[in-house]
């Protein structure tokens, strides 16, 4: 362990570090809908400003230099700014009446992990740095991990400004509003090519664990994924008065597709979700206009993420010509397969295993930041058992004392990354 700065590396302990119990009191009411007791903590708007002040806060009060990277993207730095540094970190956007872990976890966990070593007067070596991602969840703009997209040079800055928002609102506007410059939206290399590992803890999403017994496990891959945009386009008409043979009712390729998503996922062993529909004009007495709707597919191979889509989008296209409906089919996002950097994972299991944990590998269909950066750095993630595997819901849930085998864990991982070779 290096137990003191080198001479002018500020290193600000807290006094009394506070728990990881205290700091999740502390950000646990942003955001929170009290009707729902789910989070709407989207991008741009004030409850994403609180949970961004409220990191800075709570990084700056450690020591540690703030920064943004022009995308969104916050990075906590502990030691200098210099190459070879090990992040970790995750994101504070929620989708709509989210739970309060995914995501958050990651973030408090890594602020708890600073605290962990900062009282056994670790210093790093490498520099630590903290990373709260932005639009992970691309509840609001439609694309997922856009920050760390944006961030890496895979979206480009023209397109993601004019990503518009249920309200039309587009992205340059809406970073315009909360102070921000969409003009100096782009790849950053100088920040992804000082990093030499990224470690991402999240709650599991999913009920693994549970029955292994583990508190924590790690990555193996993540499943390819994408989301795709349905516009269903046909005729408003009064729903008392127009004859059968002559509605044009866009409501009936949409629910086709529904059904060809569940039965094509079904036949493929991949997984396929009509979550998120907009109906114009939305009445009950008349006929709608358009429906807009969106595809989510997930699938163990890029090949069965193809032939799930094509499957649904044909069903959908032959009910729409039966029907006199307009369809088009545009990609809103995609992932390929992600498979973790498998030496880092050996070292992470390694550290683990020297701290009495072991932790299961597992698979998961759900996006993250550190898939996308993997490509470009080597990357790990940690995940902290979930004893019911319900996420994306209020009732998203972890265990007090295993968030806090999490913390350990990452304290672990961090320290020997960061600490002497
Ligand atoms: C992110 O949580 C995703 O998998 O969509
Ligand atoms: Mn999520
Ligand atoms: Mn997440």
């Amino acid at each position: 362990m290096s137990s003191a700065p080198p001479g002018g590396r500020a290193q600000k302990p807290p006094s009394s570090p506070l728990s990881f119990a205290d700091l999740w009191r502390e950000l646990e009411p942003i955001g929170r809908d009290p009707r729902t007791g789910g989070y709407r903590r989207f991008s741009w708007t004030p409850a994403d400003a609180a949970c961004r002040a409220w990191f800075t806060r709570q990084a700056e009060g450690r020591g540690l230099r703030v920064e943004s990277d022009n995308n969104g993207n916050l990075w906590a730095w502990w030691g200098e700014k210099a190459g070879d540094a090990v992040a970790t970190g995750s994101h504070l956007d929620s989708v709509p009446d989210g739970g309060g872990f995914d995501g958050a976890l990651g973030v408090v966990t890594a602020l708890a992990a600073v605290d962990l070593l900062q009282a056994k007067n670790f210093y790093p070596e490498r520099s630590v740095v903290l990373a709260v991602l932005t639009e992970e969840e691309g509840a609001r703009f439609g694309v997922s991990c856009l920050g760390s997209r944006l961030l890496t040079g895979v979206f480009d800055p023209d397109a993601a400004r004019a990503l518009t928002d249920d309200a039309g609102i587009t992205l340059a506007e809406a970073m315009t509003a909360a102070g921000h410059d969409p003009g100096r939206l782009g790849p950053r290399a100088d920040v992804v090519d000082r990093i030499a590992a990224f470690v991402e803890l999240h709650v599991e999403q999913g009920r693994a664990l549970a029955p292994l017994g583990a508190a924590v496990g790690l990555a193996e891959g993540i499943w390819p994924h994408g989301r795709w945009r349905f516009d269903f386009h046909g005729r408003a008409d009064h729903a008392g008065t127009t004859r059968l043979a002559d509605r044009k009712d866009p409501m009936l390729g949409y629910a086709r597709a529904v059904l060809a998503a569940r039965d094509a996922a079904a036949e493929n062993g991949s997984l396929a979700t009509f979550a998120k529909v907009i109906v114009e004009p939305n009445g009950t007495n008349g006929i709608a206009s358009a429906v807009h709707a969106w595809l989510d597919a997930r699938a163990p191979d890029e090949d069965t993420l193809t032939r799930t889509v094509t499957t649904i989008r044909s069903a959908a296209e032959r009910s729409c010509a039966q029907d006199g409906i307009t369809l088009s089919v545009r990609p809103e996002s995609y992932t390929p397969a992600v498979r973790f950097d498998h030496l880092l994972r050996d070292r992470l299991a390694e550290v683990l295993a020297g701290a009495g944990v072991t932790a299961p590998v597992l698979p998961t269909g759900a996006g993250h930041d550190a898939g996308v950066l993997a490509p470009r750095v080597p990357a790990a993630m940690l995940f902290v058992r979930n004893p019911t595997g319900i996420s994306h819901s209020p009732a998203e849930h972890a265990e007090l004392a295993d968030c806090e085998a999490g913390v350990r864990a990452l304290a672990a991982v961090l320290e020997h990354l960061a600490g002497p070779r």
